[in-house]
């Protein structure tokens, strides 16, 4: 293929072909979409120049106890260890009563960025007609969210001149009911913009060649969208647990280690990564945008303007608690939430939740993850649970059979774990 000939074009197997892999591979390629015909079917159009589909585990931690009501969360991830640690902690608080979990807010947000090199007072003056011009504009665009209880909720004009040289936002809210929104935010967002430039060109006393729109967009930064998940118990029983794992004082220890990523940033993006693992492997798994998910959290960890931990826990009157306040923008319809065959799937795992009840199931999964985490770092190191993981990894990696894995179990149980070392221990047990 020659560089005037569009890669898009060709079949999958020129495609294929195309990339010069091994006979080996291209098999495993073609094997690997020919497995399940209804989800090939579908994923296939997901994406653009697709080859193949990428398979990844979808585990299920169970008996998740929220709010009074049991849930299994099912789980995408490639990484060993996540789905046990919220396994195990769902377990060790189902005997405290689980999780209490709360919904703070289901604001999302958008602005049209614009110029205006005219009289700020006339544009300030005139914004509530225009803002009339423009919800009239979008009046059709925004039926059916209304009918769904959603919409727009808000229209700002924000002067950011201070920030940039003629620079303000049409500073847009909405509700979006169940639905993430990305696709009904733009939409009207766009609107907004041609109506602005419309509005513009036909006011009098507004001179429409001083006006310079530069995008309409949602904001990720969906700070107004907001839930909190808590746990907590007597720090007796805390402290009975980590005896138990010769760790004493251990509800100290747990709080001390969130002190830790409140104040260091080294170990906050640490900390914090350990709860994405569980957010992003349930957004994954429900087919939701972990991307905007983790952009936007990130964003809330530094809103004091440092990076700092999104879990707090504090010791009260003898009550241990733990919790995550977090922005979590999701949806249980539209987008890929009700086309993939997995993801559908994993909405009913959960049944069926609205989008304001996967918030919660997500906060809580977050949560989950960073307690086992604390656990696992502040008694015996996160080595331990991870080495029998990465035992089992390299094993199906070397081909090990059943034997030599039994046999490499027993003989790891105490011993650091490495690629080296295990290939040598097959070598001498074949
Ligand atoms: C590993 O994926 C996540 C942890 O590093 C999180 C943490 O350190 O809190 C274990």
């Amino acid at each position: 293929m020659d560089l005037n000939t569009s890669f898009s074009k060709l079949s999958r197997e020129e495609k294929i072909q195309w990339l010069s892999v091994s006979g080996e591979s291209q098999k495993l390629l073609t094997d690997a979409l020919n497995q399940n015909p209804a989800i090939s079917g579908i994923v296939d159009q997901l994406s653009e120049n697709t080859i193949t589909h990428y398979t990844l585990p979808l585990g299920v931690a169970p008996n998740v106890l929220i709010n009074g009501k049991s849930y299994h969360l099912p789980l995408v991830t490639e990484e060993s260890s996540v789905v046990a640690a919220i396994a195990k902690a769902a377990k060790f608080w189902f005997a405290f009563g689980g999780f209490q979990t709360q919904v703070l807010g289901t604001e999302k947000k958008g602005q049209v960025h614009f110029f205006w090199k005219g009289n700020k007072e006339l544009l300030h003056q005139k914004f509530e007609p225009l803002k009339d011009f423009i919800l009239l504009r979008v009046n059709s665009l925004t039926k059916e969210m209304r009918k769904r209880g959603g919409g727009i909720t808000s229209i700002q004009l924000l002067d950011k001149t201070h920030l940039l040289t003629n620079y303000f936002q049409l500073d847009v809210s909405f509700e979006t009911a169940d639905a993430m929104g990305a696709n009904f935010i733009n939409s009207c967002l766009e609107e907004m913009s041609k109506a602005l430039k419309q509005f513009f060109s036909c006011d009098l006393e507004l001179d429409a060649e001083l006006l310079e729109v530069n995008m309409a967009i949602l904001s990720n930064y969906t700070s107004g969208c907001r839930v909190l998940a808590k746990v907590m118990c007597a720090v007796d029983a805390i402290n009975a647990y980590g005896e138990s794992l010769e760790t004493p004082l251990l509800a100290e220890k747990l709080v001390q280690a969130v002190q830790i990523a409140q104040v260091s940033t080294e170990r906050a993006v640490t900390h914090n990564k350990g709860i994405f693992n569980g957010i992003d492997a349930l957004a994954l798994a429900t087919g939701n945008d972990w991307r905007a998910i983790e952009a936007c959290g990130h964003a809330y960890a530094s809103r004091s303007g440092t990076y700092a931990s999104l879990t707090k826990a504090s010791i009260v009157e003898q009550t241990f608690i733990l919790e995550l306040e977090i922005p979590l923008s999701v949806g249980t319809v539209g987008g890929i939430t009700n086309l993939h065959p997995l993801a559908k799937i994993a909405l009913e795992i959960l049944q069926k939740p609205t989008a304001p009840e996967l918030m919660q199931l997500m906060a809580v999964s977050g949560l989950a993850a960073n307690f086992s985490a604390l656990l696992a770092l502040t008694t015996s190191g996160i080595q331990k649970g991870h080495m029998k993981m990465h035992l089992s990894n390299i094993l199906l990696q070397l081909n090990a059979t059943e034997e030599q894995s039994k046999l490499a179990l027993t003989f790891f149980k105490d011993k650091t774990v490495s690629f080296t070392e295990v290939k040598k221990f097959l070598s001498s047990n074949s």
